[in-house]
């Protein structure tokens, strides 16, 4: 149906890699996304999103703490949705995600926002 996200499962998009000449995928909070042209306009360099290239970067992106522009451009790298069947798979591999792991991007925001309000009250 046009406009329906496909759905990829772990293993697929682990063959974009980067690697011989493939695209490369990402996956983030269950989404995929295709980082190819971004990669070198990252302000964190290439190498930090090859080191994610084809499988689940999302514990070292919400690591860094992207600001909502970054969020923003993700938005418009959408390729797809990771398959149901793997999600639940992965969810439990990367699991040590400080409650972060059923967040939308917008929660996340939020959750950092109120964060940071508490550390200008309290100093
Ligand atoms: C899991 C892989 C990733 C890691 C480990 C990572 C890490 C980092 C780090 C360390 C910086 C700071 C650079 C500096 O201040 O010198 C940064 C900045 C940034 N990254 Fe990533 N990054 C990842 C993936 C991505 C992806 C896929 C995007 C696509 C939107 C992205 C967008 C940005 C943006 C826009 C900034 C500038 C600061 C900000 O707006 O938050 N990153 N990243």
């Amino acid at each position: 149906m046009p406009g329906e996200l496909i759905a990829y499962t772990l293993a697929e998009v682990a063959q974009r890699n980067g690697k011989a000449g493939s695209p490369t995928w990402i996956v983030i909070r269950d989404v995929v996304y295709d980082v190819t042209e971004y990669m070198a306009d990252h302000p964190g360099g290439s190498e930090l999103i090859t080191e994610w290239a084809g499988k689940d970067g999302t514990k070292d992106f919400d690591d860094f703490g992207h600001s909502s522009d970054a969020l923003r451009i993700l938005k418009t790298l959408q390729v797809g949705v990771l398959a149901a069947s793997d999600q639940a798979k992965n969810r439990a591999a990367t699991a040590q995600r400080k409650g972060t792991d059923n967040l939308s991007p917008e929660e996340l925001m939020k959750k950092k926002r109120s964060k940071r309000r508490m550390f200008i009250l309290c100093g």
